[in-house]
C-alpha cells in the first residue's frame, strides 16, 4: 500500500479538513508549510475564478503541495476540476455524495481522489470506483453529515478492515493523543477540522474562535436541515432552530455564513464545530499544533 505521505507529497500525514470560507490561503499554506497537507474548500464557491485566485495566493505562501475539497453537489465542479488541474493541484477530497460521476474527469487529469465516507458500505463502494485513499469521518466531526454514521472510534477500524487503500481518520482529533489513537485504530493519517479554526492563521472571526475554546465537549448539536445535518456549536441561534425547525432560515446560506463565520454575528447562522471543541483551549499557530501532534 502506498504511504499517505508519498501519495500526497507531504512530510506528515495530517490533512487540513475542508471548512468552507474559513480555509483561507494563509491557513492552507500554514498547514502545508508545517509539513501537513492543506486543503482549499470549494463547497460554497460560486465563481470558479475565485478558486484560481485562492490557489495563486496559497502558492505565494508555500511551495509545498496542497489540495482542494470538491462537493459533488456544486454545479461548478467540472469547471473547478479544470482550474485545479491547470494550476497543478494533484489531490482532491470529495464529499457531499458519491465521486462516481467525476472520477473519469479526475483520473483523466491524473489527480489523486480521496472521498470522505460515513459508513463501511460507502467506503467499499468508493474503493470499487478506484479511489486512492478514503477519509472515514466519524459522527463527532464538525460540519455537514448525512443521517447514518458512527463515531470515529468505531468507524475507522471498521473501514480499515473493509478496504485495501489507506484510511484517514477524521473527527475528534485535536492533539497528539488523538493522532496516536487514530494510528492505533489502523489509520494511515488524520484529517483535522475544528482544531484548526482556533489558530492564528484561520480567518474565522474572533467570536467564532472564542466560542470554540470556551464551549465544552457536550456543546455541539446535530441540527437537521432536511437534506442533511450539520454538527454545530450550541449557540442560542442553534438552540432556537432545535426547538422550532421551521426557522432554519438563511443560517446555512452564503450570507448567513459570511455574517456569522467571518463577521462574528453569532445570531446570523450556525457555527459548525465538532465535539472536539471540548479539548481546545487556546489559539496557537498551525505549526505549534502540527509539531505537538506528530511529536
Ligand atoms: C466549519 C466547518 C466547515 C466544514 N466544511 C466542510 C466542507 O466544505 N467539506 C467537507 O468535506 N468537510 C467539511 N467539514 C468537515 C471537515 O473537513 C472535517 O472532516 C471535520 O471537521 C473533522 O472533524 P473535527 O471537526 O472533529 O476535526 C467542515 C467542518 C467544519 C468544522
Amino acid at each position: 500500500m502506498t504511504k499517505l505521505t508519498e501519495l500526497l507529497g507531504c512530510k506528515h500525514p495530517v490533512i487540513l479538513g475542508a471548512m468552507g470560507v474559513i480555509c483561507n490561503p494563509e491557513l492552507v499554506a500554514a498547514v502545508s508549510e508545517a509539513g501537513g497537507f492543506g486543503l482549499l474548500a470549494t463547497a460554497f464557491t460560486s465563481d470558479a475564478e475565485f478558486l484560481r485566485k485562492q490557489i495563486k495566493d496559497t502558492k505565494e505562501l508555500t511551495q509545498n503541495p496542497f489540495g482542494a475539497n470538491l462537493q459533488v453537489m456544486n454545479p461548478l465542479t467540472s469547471e473547478l476540476i479544470n482550474i485545479l488541474a491547470d494550476e497543478g493541484v494533484k489531490a482532491v477530497t470529495v464529499s457531499g455524495g458519491s465521486p462516481k460521476t467525476i472520477i473519469p474527469l479526475l483520473k483523466d487529469k491524473g489527480m489523486k481522489i480521496i472521498p470522505v465516507v460515513p459508513t463501511v458500505d460507502v467506503a467499499r463502494k468508493s474503493e470499487a470506483l478506484g479511489v486512492d485513499a478514503i477519509i472515514a469521518e466519524g459522527s463527532e466531526s464538525g460540519g455537514i453529515q448525512g443521517f447514518r454514521g458512527a463515531s470515529t472510534m468505531v468507524l475507522v477500524p471498521a473501514v480499515v478492515d473493509a478496504v485495501n487503500v489507506p484510511v484517514i481518520a477524521a473527527g475528534g482529533i485535536a492533539d497528539s493523543r488523538g493522532y496516536r489513537a487514530a494510528l492505533a485504530l489502523g489509520a494511515a493519517g488524520v484529517q483535522v477540522g475544528t482544531r484548526f479554526i482556533a489558530t492564528k492563521e484561520c480567518i474565522a472571526h474572533q467570536n467564532y474562535k472564542n466560542a470554540v475554546i470556551d464551549l465544552n465537549e457536550s456543546s455541539t448539536q446535530l441540527i437537521n436541515l432536511g437534506a442533511f445535518r450539520v454538527r454545530a456549536l450550541s449557540t442560542p441561534f442553534a438552540e432556537k432552530l432545535l426547538s422550532d425547525p421551521s426557522q432554519t432560515g438563511g443560517g446555512f446560506s452564503g450570507q448567513g455564513i459570511e455574517e456569522s463565520w467571518l463577521k462574528g454575528d453569532m445570531d446570523a447562522g450556525f457555527l459548525p464545530a465538532g465535539e472536539v471543541t471540548g479539548l481546545i483551549k487556546d489559539i496557537p499557530s498551525v505549526k505549534d499544533i502540527i509539531d505537538e501532534m506528530i511529536q
